[in-house]
Formats: structure tokens, sequence, C-alpha cells
């Protein structure tokens, strides 16, 4: 009998249920038992976890006895339906998807900003939208010092944040474009070789928004409690296979300088600074690949703004980890050094 969790991860074969396992073993994350969850096209076959084939099962109500952790990615639809069930049986659920994000009753949690907020969980957490967590953490320890009263954001997001098929997609269209051939799209709206295009959530026909846009909007606001935040988004999808990328300005009620900025952000927990002028070296997609920092780069003065209250960056972080599986480990970290785990089973 062991004292370490029974961990269920729920859409286990999809791009973000990889790097949950890989985060597992890169931290030392301790796990009594797992059980592998995806649907029914994927039950019977294995994947790897410490040496030894994990047999794969179906996600049904029954896929919770005994679990202490359910960790969900596999869809919002899916969380809705299953996470209270997984509730019920005893687990805690940490979601990846949108479901619950901005359900008042469920945590909204990036533990270097409001880890504070895990211990009030009703038996579901809820991790961010992956472009909110890239922004938010190098944005949080500089709004602390000094008010971010508005903020303007432009992302430059990688095939990897709408799953294992549209990585497939950007590699297969890429190549058919290099041979010449014809490749229809399956999983995104448009071509995707060569090109970007806006987000694929749905637009708002009032607003011209899409969903994305709209999630960064209203999760800021949440995470950093404060409402106020004026804030206005672009999300754009661009042929890069892994890790989102920024452009940040934000403004802020005193004036700010760039060193201050750096100086801030040279301490910030989760955060790297890639700044070189002379080298013309600053963050990119392939060197936040497999990395779980936030690298921020191209700190300097919006020169828009005379006044000297705003600054410019761009920032790259690998979406999987820090926007996903790693953000969720944290927090289970956190359940499990803070017993907040037992409790609530026992409460349940
Ligand atoms: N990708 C990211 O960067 C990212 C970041 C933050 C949050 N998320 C969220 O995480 C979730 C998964 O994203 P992903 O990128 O990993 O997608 P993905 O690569 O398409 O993987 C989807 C996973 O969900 C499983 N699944 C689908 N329908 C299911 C069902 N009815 N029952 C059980 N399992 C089912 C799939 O299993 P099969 O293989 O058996 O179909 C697969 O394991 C989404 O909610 C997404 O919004 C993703």
């Amino acid at each position: 009998m062991t004292n370490d969790p029974f961990v269920a991860i729920a859409g286990v074969t999809g791009a973000v249920g990889a790097e949950f396992i890989a985060t597992m073993d890169r931290r030392g994350f301790r796990v009594g038992k797992l059980k592998a969850l995806a649907s029914a096209r994927s039950a019977g076959k294995t994947v790897d976890f410490r040496g030894e084939k994990i047999v794969i099962e179906e996600l049904t109500e029954n896929a919770f006895e005994g679990v202490d952790i359910a960790l969900f990615s596999a869809g919002s639809g899916v969380s809705r339906w299953f996470s209270p069930i997984a509730v019920k049986a005893g687990a805690v659920v940490i979601d990846n998807s949108s479901a619950f994000r901005m359900d008042p009753n469920v945590p909204l949690v990036i533990p270097e900003i409001n880890g504070n907020r895990i211990r009030e969980h009703k038996g579901i957490l809820a991790v961010p939208n992956c472009s909110a967590i890239t922004a938010l953490v190098p944005l949080w320890p500089i709004h602390q010092n000094n008010r971010i009263k508005r903020l303007i954001i432009s992302t430059y997001q990688a095939a990897s944040g709408a799953g294992a098929a549209a990585m497939r997609e950007l590699v297969e269209s890429t190549r058919a474009s290099l041979n010449g051939q014809v490749f229809a799209p399956k999983v995104m709206p448009h071509p995707y070789a060569f090109n970007l295009f806006n987000h694929n959530t749905a637009v708002d026909p009032e607003t011209g928004y899409n969903e994305e846009e709209t999630k960064v909007i209203n999760e800021t606001h949440k995470i950093f409690e404060d409402g106020k935040i004026a804030i206005g988004v672009t999300c754009v999808r661009v042929p890069v296979l892994r890790a989102h990328s920024q452009a940040i300005t934000f403004e802020c009620e005193k004036p700010i300088t760039e060193n201050e900025v750096r100086a801030i952000l040279a301490r910030a927990p989760g955060v790297k600074i890639v700044d070189d002028r002379a080298k013309n070296y600053f963050p990119m997609p392939v060197d936040a690949s497999g990395q779980d920092d936030v690298l921020v780069g191209r700190i300097r003065k919006d020169l828009s703004d005379p006044t000297g209250h705003s600054i410019s960056m761009f920032v790259s972080a690998d979406q999987l980890l820090k926007g996903a599986a790693l953000n969720a480990i944290q927090i289970a970290e956190c359940l499990i050094n803070r017993k907040l785990l037992s409790a609530k089973k026992k409460a349940a």
C-alpha cells in the first residue's frame, strides 16, 4: 500500500496528455497508480509510464473509483460531463479545458500568481487558457509593482495549441505544398502551410472577437482579480509546430522604464529573460519548446506613449507545458504538499 496518489489522465493520447506523463516524470511527481483514459478509439492501446506499459481504458462513468487526482484534457464537453462524476467518486479534478474556468466556484489557477486560491476548491480546479498563462506569468509581477491599466496582446499561436491532429496537419500540408500537391485541410479551417489566419475559434458576430480572445480578456480579469484592466487581444494561428508567442504592450498607472521591467522580471518565478539586442536574439518558439519558463525579450519603451507609462515586449512559451500540463502538475503538487487532497477526500 502506498500513500502516493492514484492519478487518472483523461485524454492521455492527446498532445497535452503526453505532456502530463513527461512532466510527471521530469519533476519526479510521485504516483501510486496511473489510470490512462481516452476515447473508445484508443481503448486497448498502451502508453509507457516509468518502464511500465499502461493499457488505455475507455473513459466511462465508472473510471474514477479510488482515484485521488483526475487530470482532464479531453475537450470541454468531456470535462463538463465527467468532472462532476469524478468529484463524486472522491477525486480532485484539474481541468485543462475551458469548461469551468469562469465558474465563480472554481479556482482558475496559475500557481506563480494565485496559488493561494487552490485551497478554495470544491473538487474542481481549472487551468487557464494557454494564451492567458503565457501573457500573465510575466505580467503579474509588473502589475503587483505598478498596476497595469491597459493591455494589448497580439498572439502568434502554434499548431500544438489545437492538438495532435493539428500538428500532423501542419507537417503534412507543408510536405504536400513543398511537393507541389494539393492538400485539403481537415482540422484547420484554412490552408496552414506557409499561411496564417484568425484563431480557429468562433467569431462573435457583434464584437468581431474570436473565443480565444474573449477567454484571454475574461480570464485575465478573474486571475488578476481586477476587472477594470482595459484589454485588447488579437489571436492568430501561425505555421509554427509548438510554443505560442505574443507581442505585448502594457500601460501602467505610474511611469515605468524598461530597466525597471527587466529588474522585476529577472526575479520573477517562471520567467526567463532572452533579450540580446547586439545579437538580435530574442524569444523564439524553437527555444521555448520543451522549456518550463516563459521567455521574455524585446523589452522596450512603447514609443506611441510619450508619457512613459507603457512598455512593449515579446514572449514565447511552450503552451503544452506551462500553458497546460506543467501548470496542472504544479497545481497537483500544491494539493499534495498542502495536504488539500486527503482533506477533500474525507469530506466527500
Ligand atoms: N493543446 C494545448 O496546448 C492545450 C492547452 C491548454 C488546454 N488544452 C485543452 O486540453 C484539451 C485537450 O487538448 P489536446 O491539444 O491534447 O487535444 P488532442 O491532441 O486532440 O487530444 C484529445 C484527447 O482527448 C481524448 N478524447 C477525445 N474525445 C474523447 C471522449 N469522448 N472520451 C474520452 N476521451 C476523449 C482523445 O482520445 P483519442 O485519442 O482516443 O481520440 C485525446 O486523448 C482540450 O480541452 C484543449 O482545449 C490544450
